[in-house]
């Protein structure tokens, strides 16, 4: 029988055991959160895949790094819920591939921004934020008016329903055409207007 103190003092079994614990509790922690209906199934039926011109916007959200200043994960405590309505719950991610929580809040959070402003609102604050809020030191993304490519759009959706996300073979198809004369600015600010909305609260 190894002591407390041979083990202590052997790099073998120190990082053997170590190992096996940090695994276990990891499983433990991680494991049922696969099978629990409130983190694998969507909270309501307003939650639905992105159509093919939000998924092209939320490539551009990624693409452009809004990530780096802005979170999508309201926390359950008041001073959150007060700012930026109902805390976010597992069920309203369940098509996000990957999620957009992030951890750095340089901006607001944007988990509920969806129809917070209009659709001419966030045009003009993402060409230049200082044109709507004179204080922001939010980047000018200039450039953004400019005709939406994505050629592998269908593609991307059908990688997506490989991880479990329902789109139709219509959909998949028709998804070229659905983006057709848009510019990457109509594709980001509808991906913005969604967010967080299918458990919007009205304050
Ligand atoms: C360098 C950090 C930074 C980056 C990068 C950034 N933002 Fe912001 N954003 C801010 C700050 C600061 C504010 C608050 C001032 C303002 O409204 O402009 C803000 C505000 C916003 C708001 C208004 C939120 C509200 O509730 O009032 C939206 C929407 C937004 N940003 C979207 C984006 C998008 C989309 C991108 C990527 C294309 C982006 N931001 C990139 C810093 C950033």
């Amino acid at each position: 029988m190894l002591t407390h103190e041979q083990i202590e003092k052997s790099n073998f079994w120190m990082i053997l055991l170590i190992t096996i614990l940090v695994s276990v509790g990891g499983l433990v922690e991680i494991v049922p959160l696969f099978f629990q209906k409130s983190t694998t199934e969507p909270v309501n039926e307003l939650v639905k895949p992105y159509d093919a011109v939000r998924l092209a916007g939320r490539d551009i959200y990624i693409r452009e790094g809004c990530y780096n200043c802005h979170s999508q994960m309201i926390r359950p405590f008041r001073a959150e819920t007060e700012r930026y309505g109902h805390y976010s719950v597992a069920g309203e991610f369940v098509y996000d591939h990957p999620f957009q929580w992030g951890s750095k809040r340089t901006g607001p959070d944007l988990a509920r921004v969806g129809g917070r402003y209009s659709d001419q609102w966030h045009r003009i604050h993402l060409l230049n934020p200082r044109d709507v809020v004179p204080e922001s030191n939010m980047p000018a993304y200039y450039w953004l008016d400019r005709p939406l490519k994505d050629g592998a759009i269908g593609a991307k959706m059908a990688a997506l329903r490989m991880v479990g996300v329902p789109y139709s073979d219509q959909e998949i198809t028709d998804a070229p055409k659905a983006i057709e004369g848009k510019t990457e600015l109509d594709a980001l600010v509808a991906y913005l207007q969604g967010m967080g909305t299918a458990l919007k609260q009205t304050r």
